[in-house]
């Protein structure tokens, strides 16, 4: 199985997030999620990519008349967004080979998903997002990210004092987003950034398109 592939989470994916929303890794989970979508400033007519939607919990939360396409690498975390009965059209894919045209998208969203990559895949799906994103459009990523190396060793330092090796485990394994590399990195693409953090290990990164608007 691909790394990141959710296909043995998927059967109990959203209890399981229910279940632990009180915990570092899913705090403010739902929150995230509604500020991905309020970040995207949705408009009727305008299609969006939502790239590794997993069981759906991040288009559940559209309430304006869009095209929504959903890709991810996990057939049965799709197949449970199927059973949801969305108004949504799913099919395989991964950020570093987006299976869309050039242009294709006036929004490209993503939760929860791109601590998956490493740095060098992340920056290859940065060109990807931006190559299927049209002029003006956004990419609005809500996920796991540090401001810079300072305020990882400050949370890994909260962890030891906490006993928290699960917590270190999973910092050393995943790759979080890393602010004071990737903000530049998309600004020399062209976006103008702004970004938020909603809980000690999430934050939601808005990217506008800097030439004209959609
Ligand atoms: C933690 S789940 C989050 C799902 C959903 N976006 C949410 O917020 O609940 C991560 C999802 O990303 C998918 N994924 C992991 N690596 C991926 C990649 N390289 N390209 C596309 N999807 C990926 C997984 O299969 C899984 O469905």
């Amino acid at each position: 199985m691909r790394h990141g592939c959710h296909d043995a989470q998927a059967e109990h994916y959203d209890e399981r997030v229910a279940r632990h929303l009180g915990d570092y890794i899913r705090e403010n989970y739902f929150g995230v999620l509604d500020r991905v979508i309020g970040c995207a400033e949705l408009a009727p007519g305008q299609s969006v990519l939502d790239i590794g939607v997993g069981t759906g919990l991040l288009p559940e939360r559209v309430k304006v008349d869009v095209a929504y396409y959903g890709i991810d690498i996990s057939g049965s975390m799709m197949k449970k967004t199927r059973s949801k009965g969305l108004q949504l059209r799913l099919s395989y894919g991964c950020f570093q080979a987006i299976p869309f045209r050039e242009a294709s998208f006036d929004r490209v969203v993503s939760s929860f998903a791109f601590h998956h990559l490493g740095p060098e895949e992340k920056e290859r799906s940065y060109r990807e997002m931006d190559r299927v994103l049209r002029p003006g459009g956004r990419i609005v990523i809500g996920d796991f990210m540090f401001q810079d190396e300072k305020q990882r060793e400050d949370l890994v330092g909260t962890f030891e004092s906490e006993g928290r090796k699960d917590m270190i485990e999973e910092l050393n394994e995943e790759s979080f987003l890393d602010l004071s590399h990737d903000v530049p990195l998309l600004e020399r693409l062209g976006y103008a950034i702004e970004y938020e953090r909603l809980s000690t290990l999430s934050w939601v990164l808005a990217c506008r398109r800097r030439s004209g608007s959609v």
